[in-house]
């Protein structure tokens, strides 16, 4: 592994700041996006009104507290243009993520949104290790998902020779990387294992492969994948957050350098941790639901969006911006199973901490006389193929009822028994509750 760290002229100015000089800038960007919302979107208008406050009420970054939150169903209320605040005339590009029921939610960007959002993406990409004359392999999904074209615009301005590949065709993936020999991929870290899992599948060792960093995102990803990938293709893995709802990717990315956590890009977007029950602002290293307030946004300025992800606001390190931590699930990804809250995550890093099994997983969850009940599905590792399947499967099962709480039912398939997820996110859950 090759950790690139950035010469100090590199940075932007605003990324070493001071934290004064951060927030009066954060401040001042706060005031613009309230009144900007206020004077140009009906929907915030009525909020702002309904609770009787004012854009000119917010004197300090404390009084954005005071403001009313914005959800994904106020999106889908005013599907699919409601919410621009500016004439459509002006909205030069349309995103849209599709949510599993229901209409899409449709997101906008003016000529300045996108040219900031391919700044703040080459950032990121810089953040990780990448530089100009770099080629990248993008493997996000191109098209209504924002993680194709957002890797590419950034990719571009950072300078980069960029390979449109997008999601799918495996093969040709693995084809493409070797004659193209690339520095770098971004996709999600589930369709990364499966191009690892087909150079095997081919007879190649994945860490030969010339790239030499990933960036991976749009899905929670634990510690222990991270080390899994690391190893399995001998290359720097690094964490990359964002939302369509708020841009896209690149609201938040890690560093290289230190690996410990994305760094919110907090000259564009105001994070607040709040209790998903009261609504109430926690203290700063609090776990609770993350909730961003968009400070540059022309097309689509949201108020104090509700993410819906679990996580924690960390002091500033490699940069003056304060970092999250891991994901550790979305609330609507919660499964409670017999009285006991359980995220994906968690289950995924008991299943690579086991080296007797492959970085698949899957959780299928079932109503059996009223009661819940889970299968962790999983594969042996092709290595440990001699070894006894029940005997591995009763070791997890006992992990996760002494480390969690949970009694689980867990099958060991063999090697690619669980259906992988070529485009997009990968699916961990499937729920065959009755509805
Ligand atoms: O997933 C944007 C993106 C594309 C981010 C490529 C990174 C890379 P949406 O489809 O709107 O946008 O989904 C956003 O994905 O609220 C999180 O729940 C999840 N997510 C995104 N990045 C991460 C990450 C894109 N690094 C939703 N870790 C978010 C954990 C992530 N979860």
């Amino acid at each position: 592994m090759t950790a690139r760290h950035p010469a100090p002229g590199e940075l932007e100015a605003i990324e070493t700041a001071s934290r004064d000089e951060l927030q009066a800038l954060q401040l001042q960007r706060l005031q613009w996006t309230l009144q900007h919302a206020y004077d140009n979107v009906a929907h915030y208008r009525k909020a702002f009104d309904a609770r009787d406050v004012h854009p000119s009420d917010c004197r300090t970054l404390a009084d954005l507290a005071r403001f009313p939150f914005t959800a994904k169903a106020d999106l889908r209320a005013h599907y699919p243009f409601g919410l621009f605040a500016v004439p459509r005339q002006q909205v030069l590009r349309v995103h849209a993520s599709s949510g599993t029921t229901g209409k899409p939610t449709v997101v906008g960007y003016t000529r300045g949104d996108i040219d900031r959002w391919a700044d703040l993406m080459a950032r990121s990409i810089r953040a990780c290790g990448g530089r100009a004359g770099d080629i990248v392999h993008v493997a996000y999904g191109y098209g209504l998902f924002t993680g194709g074209l957002g890797a590419h615009y950034g990719a571009e301005r950072l300078g980069c020779t960029v390979v449109p590949m997008s999601g799918g065709q495996t093969e040709k993936q693995v084809q493409l990387i070797e004659d193209f020999r690339p520095d770098i991929i971004m996709v999600t870290p589930s369709y990364m294992q499966v191009i690892v899992e087909e150079f095997r599948r081919q007879g190649k060792d994945p860490r030969e492969m010339s790239v030499s960093i990933g960036i991976f995102g749009a899905e929670p990803w634990t510690d222990a994948m991270r080390r899994d990938i690391e190893t399995s293709a001998a290359i720097d893995a690094v964490d990359i957050y964002g939302l369509s709802e708020v841009m896209g990717p690149g609201v938040a990315c890690e560093c290289i350098e230190s690996k410990d956590g994305p760094v919110i890009w907090e000259d564009h977007f105001y994070p607040e941790i709040i209790d998903p029950e009261t609504g109430e602002v926690l203290p700063e290293g609090s776990e609770g639901e993350l909730v961003f307030t968009t400070l540059s946004k022309e097309a689509l300025p949201v108020i104090r969006y509700r993410t819906r992800d679990l996580t924690r606001l960390l002091p500033p390190t490699a940069r003056s911006m304060r970092r999250m931590g891991k994901i550790v699930g979305r609330s609507d990804d919660m499964l409670i199973i017999r009285g006991i809250n359980l995220f994906p995550t968690q289950i995924e890093e008991l299943v690579l901490q086991q080296g007797q099994l492959a970085g698949q997983y899957q959780l299928v969850v079932t109503r059996e006389n009223l009661l819940d009940e889970l299968t962790v599905r999983c594969e042996v590792a092709p290595a440990h193929l001699h070894v006894n399947r029940a005997a591995i499967a009763l070791e997890l099962q006992h992990r996760i009822k002494s480390l969690i709480g949970v009694a689980t039912m867990v099958d060991v398939g063999l090697p690619d028994s669980i259906e992988r997820t070529l485009v997009g996110k990968a699916r961990r859950v499937v729920d065959k509750r009755p509805k």
